[in-house]
């Protein structure tokens, strides 16, 4: 086992207790934490309400998750501020007759006694199961993958894309059905909670009119760590949202609303000061590192926190995790949707900043992979979102940085790579087309695919298509599909080829939402572009 404590309480609990009995703990030397609870902990009430989760595959292991909170959406959250040992264990088999590693990890009061444990010395490419104990109590089971060995041949892999799931405006039913579909992992583009006021009404873009909201967060909007962790708390006592995770390991990544809307770097849409919107970006960024099955490399430092990062499954796929928020320069001509200013030619403009972009162009011209994804959150592929002679971009999306779109599209068209596929979401439809050379003809070089996933509850219910769908269909011809319907994506990956199936619902503002597939896409690894599947 990899410890992810500080030295000073790197010790089983088996250790401390023992040292304990024998009032031994001064006489090792090592500085125990005096807020350590040795006697045998209570809890006021069942102390893993918030479930469990895993996250960050490698071949030799995963992070597994879990938070002690009896009652979470209570000052303190039933928990006092003592630091205290959780048991773990990790099995072979999902009755746990094989354990392959076990271990206490400690629950610290400044994590909001949330657990994050970095198992290691796993067998690369197959499940096990994993759970926790603390007192008296015992946790869910969930089930985690390895990924496969380094450059191992391997035949297939499955996982599951979702993203953006407003409480308010639907049940979580999509995370129930993913749930069931036996995925090797699954990407989580963003928006896993939503910020701002919880009220009674939204704004409906498919049926253009406000309605009705079928449940409420009913709490204040998010300014304060504490405030922000009882949205998580909200959010992660959902019963789907925690079979979702317990069914397969979590690759996570921030969009806006895990801070506040249409963010990015310094800036807020309300002009707030730079450093004083540091501190809420630094609340949010603690909360959701508290909340996520995520390394201790990524453990925020102040409002930084590092999220892009690779991801690799033997030779068939390398998925490069991008942040397309904390680096990004200030939305030009403002954001929204509305015609374009001329400062979207700034050559100066960024998307991912300095760093991340070097790092990813370093990693996609060594990448030897079948398929390379390009895993992130706002649209890639230009759109003009009006049809006729008005050119309205989204201008939250790639679309206002046509230069940094541009350097990226150059080198993966000099690179001769031809296996790119860009995962997105934030759109809150369903959006499958290919990213072209020239963003002003779209009969240029196709250079990539993209699969822009739809959300899993914001936007409520949907239907087939949005009102300008069609007139969008015809203004960009390189765009093959818009649905606004609310579900996931289901990739599956093979040497050959990768299918994308859109999975969506007839309804989410009640419950038994039924599945079906909307359409199925094909992407060939010697070839750019998505295919009917
Ligand atoms: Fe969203």
């Amino acid at each position: 086992m990899k410890s992810v404590l500080p030295s000073t309480i790197a010790l089983s609990r088996r250790q401390l207790l023992r040292g304990a009995g024998s009032l031994a703990v001064a006489a090792l030397a090592i500085p125990v934490d005096p807020r350590l609870a040795f006697a045998a902990v209570n809890f006021i009430d069942y102390p893993f309400q918030l479930g469990v989760a895993s996250g960050e595959p490698w071949p030799d292991g995963f992070v597994i998750w879990t938070r002690l909170a009896p009652r979470p959406l209570e000052p303190g959250y039933g928990m006092s501020s003592d630091i205290i040992p959780v048991d773990w264990e990790v099995a072979e088999d999902r009755l746990f007759r094989k354990v392959a590693t076990k271990g206490t990890a400690m629950a610290h009061p400044e994590l909001g006694h949330a657990v994050h444990v970095e198992v290691a010395g796993l067998l690369p490419g197959r499940p096990y199961w994993y759970r926790f104990r603390c007192g008296d109590h015992r946790s869910m089971q969930g089930r985690a993958v390895t990924a496969p060995a380094a450059g191992a041949p391997v035949s297939k892999l499955r996982f599951g894309i979702a993203g953006c799931q407003n409480y308010d405006q639907g049940l979580f039913t999509a995370f129930d059905h993913l749930a069931r579909e036996e995925v090797d992992f699954i990407y989580h583009h963003g928006d896993y909670i939503y910020e701002g006021h919880s009220r009674p009404f939204y704004f409906s873009r498919y049926l253009e009119d406000t309605v009705p909201s079928p449940r409420r967060a009913d709490l204040p909007d998010p300014v304060s760590l504490d405030e922000y962790r009882r949205r998580y708390a909200r959010y992660k006592l959902d019963t789907d949202l925690q079979k979702a995770h317990a069914a397969a390991p979590w690759i996570a990544v921030w969009d806006d609303h895990e801070i506040v809307d249409n963010w990015v770097s310094d800036f807020n849409w309300d002009n707030t000061p730079p450093d004083i919107f540091h501190l809420r970006r630094a609340a949010a960024a603690q909360a959701y590192y508290e909340h996520l099955p995520f390394r201790r490399t990524s453990l925020p430092d102040g409002a930084r926190m590092q999220l892009y990062r690779k991801f690799s499954f033997g030779d068939l796929a390398e998925m490069h995790v991008l942040d397309t928020r904390q680096y990004r320069s200030d939305q030009p001509c403002r954001d929204g949707f509305r015609a374009a200013c001329p400062d979207v030619d700034n050559p100066n403009l960024t998307v991912l900043g300095e760093a991340q972009e070097q790092w990813l162009f370093d990693g996609l011209a060594q990448g030897k992979a079948r398929f390379n994804f390009l895993a992130q959150q706002v649209m890639l592929m230009p759109c003009d979102r009006e049809p006729g002679d008005a050119n309205i971009r989204n201008l939250d999306s790639w679309d206002p940085y046509r230069v940094a779109r541009a350097r990226l599209l150059k080198h993966i068209q000099g690179n001769n790579i031809r296996n790119a596929v860009v995962l997105t979401g934030d759109e809150h439809q369903n959006i499958v087309g290919n990213v072209v050379f020239d963003d002003k003809d779209p009969a240029s070089a196709v250079v990539a695919s993209e699969f822009v996933v739809t959300s899993i509850s914001s936007g409520g219910d949907g239907g087939m298509e949005r009102r300008n769908a069609k007139g969008m269909l015809a203004e960009n011809p390189h765009i093959k599909l818009i649905n606004d319907q609310r579900g996931y994506g289901l990739c599956e990956v093979t040497q050959k080829h990768l299918t994308m199936d859109l999975k969506v619902l007839d309804q989410v503002t009640l419950p038994g939402g039924k599945l079906s597939s909307r359409a199925k896409f094909a992407v060939d690894p010697n070839k750019p572009g998505v295919q009917k599947g």
